[in-house]
């Protein structure tokens, strides 16, 4: 069976960008002009994904309203003959996404829990908002790809920094093909020093349904909280979940430095910008020692 169904979790508090975040989710942060969660729910469309599912939290309405038809802008924008930004206002909104609110924030493998109704009985996609991932073929697509041959759960990981790996989902790996390797273990945060690898899990998974089992009594792990790593770890006990190397430039949007990274690289892709900025950082690095 293919993969059909996504899963995109949007009910943390996003603490790390506040002031920012505290009226506005921090998944409607614009990089350039478009929101965090667009670039991600793009991904999940171009990789072939046909239902979405967002689950949102307290103070996440804005999400919805984004992917819904604003008429009145929509009419003025008409009226000023401002046909592609029309056009751009348009396509989020012509999506069909669903949206379940998570009742408590109890963590990651609690917000996809929230979500099984939906999911039933098939695999599924799920896609985190703090990565972004920039490659020619989407990230997620890749993985997918894979699941066509193997059949199985799979999970992208990418090498992190030895002095970073404690900020992520790492894995044991076991027997390598190429990019794909099997794994004897996954684990969430390990403490420093303590990691089986560099290999961290990047915000793209292909579950099968069987995770929920797990997530049905999973008991509280790292941070406090219900880890969808540590459901995995005893999924991967009863069928096999892969871990797949990928291709493609991540970001780490959850953090200020690489939120700022990504949007002059994004902003760098376009036409109307690349210049202008680009003239812009030649001077800023001119008056470097000057700037303070
Ligand atoms: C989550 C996952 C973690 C993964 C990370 C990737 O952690 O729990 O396994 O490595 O996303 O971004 P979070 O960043 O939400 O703490």
């Amino acid at each position: 069976m293919s993969v059909k169904k996504a899963i995109i979790p949007a009910a943390g508090l996003g603490t790390r960008f506040l002031p920012a975040t505290k009226a506005m989710p921090k998944e409607m942060l614009p990089i350039v002009d478009k929101p965090t969660i667009e670039y991600i729910v793009e991904e999940a469309i171009d990789s072939g994904i046909e239902d979405i599912i967002i689950v949102t939290g307290k103070g996440k309405r804005a999400i919805e309203d984004h992917f819904d038809h604003s008429f009145e802008l929509e009419e003025s924008l008409i009226r000023k003959e401002k046909f592609e930004l029309l056009e751009r206002t348009r396509k989020s909104a012509n999506l069909d996404i669903h949206y379940i609110r998570q009742k408590s924030p109890k963590g990651l493998g609690h917000a996809i829990w929230s979500a099984r109704k939906f999911i039933g009985n098939e695999p599924f996609a799920v896609l985190l908002g703090d990565d972004i991932v920039q490659n020619e073929k989407p990230c997620l697509k890749q993985l997918m790809d894979e699941y066509e041959e193997i059949n199985s759960s799979i999970i992208a990981v990418q090498q992190v920094a030895e002095s970073e790996t404690h900020r992520y989902g790492i894995i044991d790996p076991a027997v390598s093909s190429g990019s794909r390797y099997e794994v004897s273990r996954f684990v969430e945060k390990p403490p420093k020093g303590t990691a089986p690898s560099n290999l961290a899990i990047i915000g793209r998974y292909i579950l099968t349904p069987e995770v929920f089992r797990f997530l049905d009594d999973q008991e509280i792990g790292a941070g406090g909280e219900i880890q969808l790593t540590d459901a995995i770890e005893k999924l991967n006990k009863t069928q096999k979940v892969y871990a797949y190397e990928f291709e493609g430039k991540r970001y780490d949007v959850g953090e200020k430095l690489d939120f700022i990274k990504t949007t002059i690289d994004m902003a760098l892709t376009r036409e109307d910008l690349r210049k202008p900025l680009l003239d812009y950082l030649e001077g800023v690095m001119t008056n470097k020692s000057s700037l303070k």
